[in-house]
């Protein structure tokens, strides 16, 4: 089949990404773009080739997942910008966020200074809804909401937590801290449970494990400056490994 998205429809744009229909309707297409966000959308601007380093990073953790035994939407990298992916039929509006040092919203909401090793992972819940800058939530909300259930989220629950070892894991060969993580899950059309969504420096904290520098959005949120030069850095660290 031929495998040319622009013969596809657009079916989202998003704020980082778009998402065509493929050939084949149990796939899409995600294109990555290169703006930056931050702030609930407060903060905007254009990173040259961030879409294309992020498609890269995106890729190479979804397959090393999928050879840990994960199940995931990712399929293949088409292109520089562009994955296949597996289309889910629906998306649970919630993220999943784990951390495991206290910074961004953690650290501001209890007062706790950022750098700080929890004593075990903390992982949250948040309503995804722009309007609402994606409030914090429990497991009642989620569920009073229709979000999800409690079986479903405690399957979900079980996966984060072995990403969140797994994720500490790889970017500690590369000389990385898994600070905290942000991860969405989505089922496809026979039920599956996947993970959606990219896994990126737009998504993650990491920190480089010597210098304690900020190799993620954080760079963009606080004005750091060298943002594509970081993105990079996760990834030739990546394939170099
Ligand atoms: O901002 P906060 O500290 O709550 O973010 C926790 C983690 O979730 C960070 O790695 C951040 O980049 C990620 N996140 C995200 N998308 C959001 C909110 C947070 O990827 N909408």
């Amino acid at each position: 089949m031929h495998s040319n998205h622009l013969q596809g429809e657009l079916l989202y744009t998003g704020k980082t990404k778009q998402v065509f229909s493929y050939d084949n309707p149990e796939l899409i297409v995600i294109h990555y773009k290169d703006d930056a966000l931050a702030y609930n959308g407060i903060k905007r601007a254009q990173i040259t080739n961030k879409g294309v380093i992020n498609n890269k990073i995106s890729a190479n953790i979804y397959q090393r997942l999928e050879a840990l035994g994960f199940n995931t939407h990712f399929v293949k990298m088409l292109n520089d910008r562009e994955q296949l992916c597996k289309r889910k039929v629906h998306l649970i509006q919630i993220e999943f966020i784990v951390r495991n040092i206290a910074a961004g919203s953690m650290a501001k909401r209890l007062g706790l200074k950022i750098g700080t090793q929890l004593k075990t992972p903390v992982y949250e819940l948040c309503y995804k809804n722009d309007e609402l800058g994606d409030p914090i939530i429990n497991a009642h909300h989620a569920v009073a909401l229709g979000l999800s259930t409690y079986e479903e989220l405690d399957e979900v629950h079980e996966i984060v937590k072995r990403l969140n070892k797994e994720l500490i894991n790889i970017f500690n060969g590369i000389g990385v801290t898994l600070v905290d993580a942000k991860f969405e899950f989505g089922r496809t059309a026979d039920g599956t449970l996947v993970l959606s969504d990219e896994i990126s420096p737009d998504t993650t904290r990491l920190w480089d494990t010597a210098t304690l520098e900020s190799l993620d959005r954080d760079r963009f949120r606080k004005d750091l400056g060298k943002i594509s030069e970081a993105y990079t850095e996760i990834f030739n660290r990546l394939t170099d490994n």
